[in-house]
């Protein structure tokens, strides 16, 4: 520790710069004197200030037993509640006008359409898109939402009555039950049948590369599908059995899918919503649905 009377003795001002020096010296290296600016300073502490006083005010330090709560007791959690509760107060006349409204109310009127919409879409994302896919486009044994090709009807009734009890969801009684038959697996019919049945189905549809109808095609089809898909093969939205006639596919269209179709028959499986959402959701979805682009 150099001793402070000869650290003063050695203060100077450097020639070069100017500046004072602190009178430290190093093997002939000597410290100027810069100081921090006095506004630096005093930002810095009041910042230090500052940080120590928002610990004050809001919760901020851990204690064995949780933490502090700040002094007038703010927290998030609260802030959240609060806001919902907010949010279920400003909505509960809309909310309560959904309720009550039938769904062709609600489409007729465009604050409680767009209302149900926004909800519809909301839950829709929740619940239906990790099978129907983001916009209800579909894919593979997954009903496209979008178009006005509809397996169980596109009335606004029709498809809420598809989402409160679902397809072959065997815990509701009302669920759209009927399936189509196994017919190669159940021994129905045989491949050869089977082969002919495709190629015949595929006629319906115009599909490029069909062969052209037989008499024991249309036979086959009228003993074993007509009852079903009808006689023209514009499907049973009833019996939930597709149009063959359009160029939409449940599964798809080329010969070894169809096939399979016939030989294994089944259904897709769509869970009753009832047992989830409550009704005003349920309706949201409909009229969300159902304005998706094919409502009927
Ligand atoms: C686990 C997968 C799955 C989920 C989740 C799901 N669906 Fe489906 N949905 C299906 C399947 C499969 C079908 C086709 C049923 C069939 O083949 O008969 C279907 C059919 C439908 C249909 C009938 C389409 C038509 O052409 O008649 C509607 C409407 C529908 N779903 C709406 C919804 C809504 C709304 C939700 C969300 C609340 C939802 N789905 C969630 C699997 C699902
Ligand atoms: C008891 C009623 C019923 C009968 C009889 C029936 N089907 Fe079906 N068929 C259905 C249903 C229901 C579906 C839809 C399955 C689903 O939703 O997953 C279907 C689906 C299909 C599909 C798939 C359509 C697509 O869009 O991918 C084809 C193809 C088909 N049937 C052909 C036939 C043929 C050929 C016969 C006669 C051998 C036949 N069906 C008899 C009810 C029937």
């Amino acid at each position: 520790m150099p001793d402070k009377k000869h650290e003063k003795s050695k203060v100077r001002i450097d020639a070069h710069s100017g500046v004072p020096t602190t009178g430290h010296e190093w093997d002939g290296i000597e410290e100027l004197n810069t100081p921090l600016p006095r506004w630096w300073v005093w930002t810095f502490w009041l910042t230090v200030l500052w940080a120590i006083a928002y610990t004050i005010v809001y919760p901020a330090w851990p204690t064995l037993s949780g933490g502090t709560h700040g002094l007038f007791g703010w927290n998030s959690r609260n802030q959240l509640t609060q806001e919902v509760t907010q949010l279920q107060v400003t909505r509960a006349p809309i909310f309560a006008k959904l309720k009550n409204a039938s769904l062709e109310e609600i489409e007729a009127n465009p604050d409680l359409l767009s209302a149900a919409r926004m909800v519809g879409a909301a839950a829709f994302a929740n619940n239906c898109a990790a099978c129907h896919g983001a916009g209800g486009a579909g894919s593979k044994g997954y009903a496209n939402l979008n178009d006005d090709d509809w397996i169980w009807g596109g009335h606004l009734n029709e498809i809420r009555a598809t989402i409160e009890h679902g397809a072959r969801w065997e815990t509701d009684k009302a669920t759209h039950s009927s399936s189509m038959p196994a017919f190669g697996r159940d021994g129905l019919l045989t491949p050869d049948q089977i082969s002919i049945l495709a190629d015949h189905v595929r006629t319906f549809a115009e599909l490029p590369d069909t062969v052209a109808p037989t008499a024991e095609g249309q036979k086959l089809y009228d003993d074993n599908c007509a009852a079903c898909h009808g006689i023209e093969g514009k499907g049973n939205t009833e019996l939930g059995a597709p149009n063959l006639t359009d160029a939409i596919w449940l599964y798809g269209s080329d010969k070894p899918t169809i096939i399979s179709r016939i030989k294994n028959g089944g259904g897709g499986v769509m869970p009753a919503w009832s047992e989830k959402l409550d009704e005003i959701t349920i309706k949201a979805l409909s009229i969300y649905v159902h304005s998706l682009g094919g409502g009927q």
